[in-house]
């Protein structure tokens, strides 16, 4: 089994005020039953390292450059993010997929990168809202798995996020998930990888809430969340990871 994982995105979120976030979700959650990861803006991250030292709580990046270092203006490398105290970084989220132009390719260069410092891919997937109606959902997050995640990793985390329920308050049905989660299941079996596809935590995303958080998290496959908005207020977040332990 998975060991279940709350994740929090906080994206383009985050100043020095915000740290307090954290001391709230560190106090609040002394000796989880579950993994909790906070994956910060890069410029919060060594000072919210410099606070969860010795507590569950783990970091991550957002996204990572697929070299380790060089004339990269503006870009953020593994080995700087694992410097930074981060143990896992977030890889081709559809924001950066839209924003950045990003391919199944690149995502997969910057999991090899991460993995070479040490870090924890947590490779995104999910289907547009074009893609859903078209009847695609599977055919697309099939393909995004096998060109974005290298056979050789030995510890990946998979987050199903469809693009048209994040930041929206729209969920897929509980069906909806168990299907695109049992599938997910079924292709990493089929890769034949160095990872093992029976421990590999497959997370949902898009606008889970402290509300809704229990009916999903009762889903065959679904090992944990990765959270925007809700991850950003610790009374909200510490409601999901609560479901996630009763879970
Ligand atoms: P929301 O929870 O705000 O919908 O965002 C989901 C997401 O994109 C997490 O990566």
């Amino acid at each position: 089994m998975p060991k279940k994982l709350a994740a929090g995105n906080w994206k383009m979120n985050g100043l020095a005020a915000e740290l307090s976030e954290i001391d709230a979700l560190t106090a609040a959650h002394p000796d989880p039953s579950c993994d909790i990861l906070i994956c910060p803006p890069a410029t919060l991250l060594s000072r919210m390292a410099d606070r969860t030292g010795g507590t569950a709580i783990k970091l991550g990046g957002q996204d990572c450059h697929e070299a380790a270092s060089g004339a990269h203006t503006g870009d953020v490398s593994a080995p700087m993010l694992a410097d930074a105290g981060a143990s896992h970084v977030i890889l081709g989220h559809s924001e950066r997929r839209a924003d950045h132009g990003e391919t199944d390719g690149l995502v997969s260069a910057k999991a090899g990168a991460a993995a070479a410092a040490g870090l924890v891919p947590v490779i995104c997937v999910g289907e547009t809202l074009e893609e859903r109606e078209a009847g695609e959902t599977l055919a697309i997050v099939g393909r995004q798995l096998r060109g974005s995640v290298p056979g050789a990793l030995s510890t990946l985390v998979i987050a199903y996020e469809p693009v048209w329920a994040i930041g929206t308050g729209k969920v897929p049905s509980i069906e909806e998930i168990g299907e695109v989660h049992g599938f997910i299941r079924a292709e990493l079996r089929g890769m034949g990888a160095a990872f093992d596809p029976g421990a590999t935590p497959i997370l949902y995303g898009g606008s889970v809430k402290p509300g809704n958080a229990a009916e999903i998290f009762a889903v065959a496959d679904v090992d944990g969340a990765l959270v925007g908005g809700a991850s950003l207020k610790a009374s909200d977040f510490s409601g999901i990871i609560a479901s996630l332990e009763a879970a």
